[in-house]
Order: structure tokens, then C-alpha cells, then sequence
């Protein structure tokens, strides 16, 4: 099939590249010279574990190519995927800038039958406007075309989304009729060989509906999570114990249920908005999802406070050494990272921060902008080097297990906190260091008098 993706980004790069892994004939499109340029180039623009290769493979067998040019994509191509960003708008609710601008670009250039595929995460009902502006632009020229729309919201995790796209969990896509129902499978059985079940062609607004509750979910689950840490921390219990508890419960289930210093990324927080704006839009408040929010900024503030808390509210002349920027370890992506709530918090209070991250740093540097206080290192010991504080924010392979007796040996004060529970009291402890984490207390028993 010829299929071209517009938007190439981290999810139009994985679905084009993985689509010309089996066989397709992909053409990716990015208004972005500079992204197509490294791409025709055979570089990934992005972090991504596997994907520069697969692009390379692909590109050398001419199944893969790259164009800033809509139109000439579109030649002959029987399918379109929409990949463009959907980011936060003002008051919570999806921007559909990109999404409008390209199904009018869609309806001005295509020069045939297609079916144009939503992959982009949007609000219940954009389906059809999307369809509504192509059949509008394509009467306003004249042309018979016919173009058709479906919902196709992906679930990929950046970290591990080549085999997320090559080996789904579940695909889920929303039709208007048979033959693109059909298309769709065509397209997609070649993923759930496995088991055809896992596709689920559905209509066009529960499928867009199935993203934004997915993502809503495991929000809640973190923030819930993220919730009961804190009562760990007063009640001297141990989250690590009480997850691993409630976990085995088959109707609970082990995943998603880490503490640590707040959900972040591209995804969870515009997506819990959204959601929150579409309940509000149609008259139905999503009181839980607006609790979800508040307490996942409870949990990035309440992290950032333990460390200022320990210096006794300022952080003036200190120096704290970070360990992770990005949102989650595998990749380079910070967007709505907790760290830059963290870290600007510590910068708020007088501290001088020395950061380090193995993928993140260019993209967290133009995120948080220029900053007095705020210097880089390329190697992570670099960074505690005379630092009196080390903060865990980000769990990357190469933090989990450190030599503590050099990193206190580097330190000028000795203190740690983990914010994603990577270490122990015991391996910390015993080489003087004053230990945090989240959600765990330090073998100690509160005495009776505590307990009401
Ligand atoms: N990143 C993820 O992990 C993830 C996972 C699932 C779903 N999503 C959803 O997928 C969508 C895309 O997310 P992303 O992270 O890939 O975004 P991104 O910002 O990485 O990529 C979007 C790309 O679209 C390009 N673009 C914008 N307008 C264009 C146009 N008119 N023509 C061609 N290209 C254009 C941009 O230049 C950019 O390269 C969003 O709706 C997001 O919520 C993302």
C-alpha cells in the first residue's frame, strides 16, 4: 500500500517507519526543513531505542522517503495518517491548529481517493470536523475525490515504540463504513498475527474517546499512588509494600502503580486536561480527573520540598546535583517534565543546580530557557562533584546502581533524595548519607502515641 504520514514527529517517525518495516511504501511529511533535511539523511530527529536503524533499513530499501511537500506525498497514496502535535491549549482543551491545517491542506492537494486516519490524540467529535473540512475544500475546487476519515489513536510508549507499534497490546480504530473498516485491516492484521482480537474497529467517537480514557486512567492510577506515599510518609508505612499488596490483586494489577515525583510527558497531563474541557463542554464534570490534576501538582511541589525543607527553606549557597530530566527514562522528550517544576523551585529558593541526563539535555535546556544557576555536565558524577545535595528524578539504566562511596566522596554534604525509589536506606545509610525517597520510611515504628 502507499501510505503517507504527515507529521513526523514521535509518533508520525514510528508509525511511517514501521509501516515500511512490512512492506508499505511510506512517504513522511514534516513542515519542518531541518527535520527532513537529518531524515533524508538517515538520522533520526529524535531519541528514539532502534528507530535511526529501522529508518536507515528502510530508507535503503526505498520504502521509506521523506518530503516537506504535501502534495507530492499524496500521489497515489490510498491512505493518510494525521500525526500532527495536539498540545494544551489555554483553557485546558486540545488545540487543533495543526489538525484543521492539515485536513484543509488534505482537501486543497490530494489528488485522488484516500482515506485519511486521525492518529493524532483529539476530542470526541474531530473526526468530523476533520471530515467536514475536506469535503468542504474539496467542493470548493471541484474535485469528485473520495476522501473518508477514521479514528486510529495510537498507544505507543516513547522508550519502547517500535515494539509498541510492531507488537500492540490493542489497536483500536473508528470507521464510518465497511470498506475503510476493511482498509484498516488489511493495514493492521500483519501486527496482531498473534491474535486478530486484539483489533478493535469501533465508531469513529469511541475510539477517540478509548485514547483519552486510557491515558486518563493511568493518571489516576499515579496520582492515586502518588497520594497514598504521602500518607505512607505520616503514617510510617511503605508504599513499596502497600503497591506490591493492592498489586496482586488481579483486579488491581501490578502496573502503573509506582510513586514517584508526578506524572509528566507529552501525554497524561494535556490529555487529563482535555478530557476535564470535552466533560465540561458537554455539561459533565470530571471531578475525578479535576482531583487527578491537583494532586499530581501536589506531588511535584511536595517533592521539590523535601529537598528545601531539609535546608531549612533556602537553598542559598547550596549546590543540588539532578540526576534525570526527561519524564521518563528512553527518551529525549521533557515536555511537562516534573523535573522542571522541581528544578525551578530549587532555582527559586537560591540554589545553584548542576544537571545531567543522557538523552535530555538540549531539548530540557530550551524548555526551561536560559537560567542563572542552572549548568549542564556530560557525565553524570560531574554533576555531584562539591554538590551538597543529589536528586534522583529521572530512573535511567545508568543511575540504578551507582558506587555511593564515590558519589560521597565527591559530595561536600552527603544527602540524597530519590525520587523515583531506586536505592535503599540500608546501601545509602551506611556511608552517612541523610536519605529521601517517596512514600517509605526508614524501618522506624511510630510510637503508639502516633497511632489514633
Ligand atoms: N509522543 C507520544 O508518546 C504519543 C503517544 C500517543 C499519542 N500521541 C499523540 O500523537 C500526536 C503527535 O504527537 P508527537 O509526540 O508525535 O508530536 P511531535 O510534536 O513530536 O510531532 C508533530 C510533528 O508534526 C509536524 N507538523 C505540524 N504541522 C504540520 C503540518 N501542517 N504538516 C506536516 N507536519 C506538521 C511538526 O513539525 C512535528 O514534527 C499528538 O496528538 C499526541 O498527543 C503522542
Amino acid at each position: 500500500m502507499k501510505i503517507a504520514v504527515i507529521g513526523s514527529g514521535y509518533v508520525g517517525l514510528v508509525t511511517g517507519t514501521c509501516l515500511a518495516e512490512v512492506g508499505h511504501t511510506v512517504v513522511c511529511v514534516d513542515l519542518d526543513e531541518h527535520k527532513i533535511k537529518m531524515l533524508r539523511d538517515a538520522k533520526s530527529p529524535i531519541y528514539e531505542p532502534g528507530l535511526e536503524a529501522l529508518i536507515r533499513q528502510n530508507v535503503g530499501h526505498n520504502r521509506l522517503s521523506f518530503t516537506t511537500i504535501l502534495e507530492d506525498a499524496l500521489k497515489g497514496a490510498e491512505v493518510a495518517f494525521i500525526a500532527v502535535g495536539t498540545p494544551e491549549g489555554e483553557d485546558g482543551s486540545a488545540d487543533l491548529r495543526f489538525v484543521r491545517a492539515v485536513a484543509k491542506s488534505i482537501g486543497e492537494v490530494c489528488s485522488g481517493n484516500l482515506l485519511t486516519i486521525v492518529k493524532s490524540t483529539v476530542p470526541v467529535g474531530t473526526c468530523d470536523l476533520v471530515d467536514n473540512i475536506i469535503v468542504e475544500t474539496l467542493k470548493s475546487r471541484n474535485a469528485k475525490h473520495r476522501v473518508t476519515v477514521g479514528s486510529n489513536p495510537e498507544f505507543l510508549k516513547e522508550g519502547a515504540a517500535i515494539n509498541d507499534f510492531l507488537h500492540p497490546e490493542r489497536i483500536v480504530a473508528g470507521v464510518t463504513n465497511e470498506q475503510d473498516a476493511d482498509t484498516l485491516r488489511e493495514l493492521y492484521t500483519v501486527f496482531v498475527i498473534d491474535d486478530p482480537s486484539k483489533l478493535f474497529i469501533v465508531d469513529r467517537r469511541s475510539s477517540e474517546l478509548i485514547k483519552y480514557g486510557s491515558n486518563s486512567m493511568l493518571a489516576t492510577r499515579i496520582s492515586f499512588m502518588n497520594e497514598l506515599a504521602r500518607l505512607c510518609e505520616k503514617v510510617g508505612a511503605d508504599i513499596d509494600s502497600v503497591r506490591r499488596g493492592m498489586g496482586s490483586d488481579s483486579r488491581i494489577g501490578r502496573k502503573f502503580l509506582w510513586a514517584g515525583p508526578g506524572y509528566g510527558g507529552s501525554c497524561f497531563p494535556k490529555d487529563v486536561a482535555a478530557l476535564i474541557q470535552t466533560g465540561d463542554q458537554y455539561g459533565v464534570s470530571m471531578d475525578i480527573l479535576k482531583s487527578v490534576t491537583t494532586a499530581n501538582e501536589t506531588q511535584k511541589k511536595h517533592s521539590a520540598l523535601k529537598i528545601i525543607n531539609h535546608f531549612g527553606g533556602k537553598l542559598t549557597g547550596k549546590t543540588v546535583a539532578i540526576w534525570g530530566l526527561t519524564f521518563k527514562p528512553g527518551t529525549d522528550d521533557v515536555r511537562d517534565s516534573p523535573a522542571l517544576t522541581i528544578i525551578n523551585m530549587l532555582l527559586d529558593t537560591g540554589a545553584k543546580v548542576m544537571a545531567h541526563d543522557p538523552q535530555g539535555q538540549a531539548n530540557f535546556s530550551r524548555e526551561i530557557g536560559s537560567k542563572k544557576n542552572l549548568s549542564y555536565v556530560d557525565a553524570a558524577y560531574d554533576a555531584v562533584q562539591n554538590a551538597d545535595a543529589l536528586v534522583l528524578i529521572t530512573e535511567w539504566a545508568e543511575y540504578k546502581r551507582p558506587n555511593f562511596d564515590r558519589i560521597g566522596n565527591l559530595m561536600r554534604t552527603k544527602n540524597i533524595f530519590d525520587l523515583r525509589n531506586q536505592w535503599s536506606f540500608s546501601s545509602t545509610k551506611k556511608i552517612g548519607f541523610h536519605y529521601e525517597c517517596i512514600g517509605r520510611n526508614d524501618d522506624k515504628i511510630l510510637p503508639m502515641t502516633n497511632l489514633k
